[in-house]
């Protein structure tokens, strides 16, 4: 084995943030991983989740035992409703199975794998482009196969719309379909209802399956229900469907690996014992690969989303989240037409959720990041979170001056 295990090159993203880490700049600023920062660039703790931890620091019956294998009961159930609504047909009907998961990543990762194993119409997956850069090695390392449908627009800025329409159009019957629930990464560019609706209807005709990943639930409108609005509608017209739910984001929970998987099924006769097959079939898989999930960032999220006024403290943290981000695209991009910065800035604005897609090109990133120190990956996505107001003049002075460069 030794001779032929080549070496592999760092992750873009986390050799970023180590970089990051060892420059001596004092004015550096870190607009690269998506991870929430203050005002003063520092990681914030919910105060719901202060709150939920002293909870379950004081409980007397708490221990160490391990979770069952599909995880907190009271997490999963909790989940479903989050994301499918309290009131889902779906879940009334039995028609959801739920798997707690190693976040985001580990329910997109059992979602392709469940789909590696039983799903045989496809073992294509269609990835908008760009996507979130795990998203391809997730599903190459379970085999499946990965194909692109064009997502953005660099011209306007925006969703490539008859681009990602025609794509689907094309892919052939059976294709699984990777969506981005909201707050799409990189990009920060959504579809609008109305598109939502037309990219159903095209799947529908097409016979396309899909998997949608919602890791930035309440972060894209400051609103729950809204930003779950894409799944639910799918869900309402009768798809069979997967979905992979990080609570990384939302709760601040990046590091306890806290997220949920769901399988749903169509409105058939045979939906509530195909569910049950279908979970069956998922424990075994979660058995294998992590026996059972992480306790403590499913407490935390359990405990919140099943009660009322945590839950509401919560929806609080989250609107001051997004509301700071917005309050940051205004400020930035008024700074740089304040500056006169060639180009137009109002897609800052346009764009929502955690990141800005800016334009800047390969090139205009690395100069920017070794002249001033302002960390962004290559494609020229910088998170939001990472603006603020101590240095939102000093990152548009920078970017005016490599654009004009
Ligand atoms: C990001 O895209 O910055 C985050 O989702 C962090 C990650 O794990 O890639």
């Amino acid at each position: 084995t030794e001779a032929v295990v080549p070496l592999a090159p760092e992750d873009p993203l986390f050799g970023l943030m180590a970089a990051y880490r060892k420059d001596t700049f004092e004015k550096k600023v870190d607009l690269g991983i998506g991870a929430y920062r203050d005002n003063n660039a520092k990681p914030w703790v919910l105060p719901v989740v202060k709150k939920a931890d002293d909870i379950i620091s004081k409980d007397p019956d708490l221990n160490h035992e391990y979770l069952p294998i599909a995880g907190l009961p009271q997490f999963t159930s909790a989940s479903q409703k989050l994301v499918l609504g309290a009131d889902s047909p779906a879940i009334k009907e039995g028609r959801v199975t739920s798997l707690q998961t190693i976040s985001g990543t580990g329910a997109c990762h059992l979602g392709g794998l469940f789909l590696s194993k039983f799903y045989s119409p496809s073992k294509t997956v269609y990835l908008s482009n760009p996507t979130w850069a795990n998203h391809n090695q997730i599903m190459s390392n379970v085999h499946l196969k990965t194909a692109q449908y064009p997502y953005f627009s660099a011209s306007t800025r925006g969703l490539d719309f008859d681009g990602m329409i025609s794509a689907l159009s094309d892919a052939p019957s059976g294709s699984i379909i990777l969506l981005h629930a909201c707050a799409h990464n990189p990009t920060g560019v959504d579809p609008t209802k109305e598109q939502w609706k037309q990219i159903a209807a095209v799947m529908r005709e097409r016979n396309l399956f899909p998997f949608f990943d919602t890791a930035y639930q309440g972060f894209a409108s400051g609103d729950l229900a809204k930003d779950a609005w894409s799944i639910r509608y799918f869900v309402e017209q009768g798809f069979e469907l997967l979905i992979a739910q990080s609570y990384a984001k939302n709760f601040g929970l990046y590091g306890e690996r806290a997220g949920c998987f769901h399988f749903v099924a169509g409105p058939s006769a045979s939906a509530q014992e195909a569910t049950k097959r279908i979970g069956s079939q998922l424990a075994i898989l979660q058995r294998s690969e992590i026996s059972n999930p992480p306790a403590y960032g499913a407490r935390i999220a359990s405990l919140v989303l099943n009660d009322k006024d945590l839950f509401a403290l919560w929806e609080e943290n989250l609107r001051e989240m997004s509301g700071r981000i917005i309050d940051m695209r205004k400020a930035l991009q008024s700074k740089l037409e304040e500056l006169k910065t060639p180009g137009t800035w109002n897609h800052i604005t346009e764009q929502i959720g955690m990141f800005s897609f800016t334009g800047l090109t390969e090139k205009q990133v690395l100069k920017i990041r070794a002249d001033a120190h302002v960390y962004m990956t290559k494609n020229g996505r910088i998170s939001m979170a990472g603006l603020n107001t101590n240095n939102v003049d000093y990152v548009a002075q920078a970017i005016d001056k490599v654009v004009r460069e």
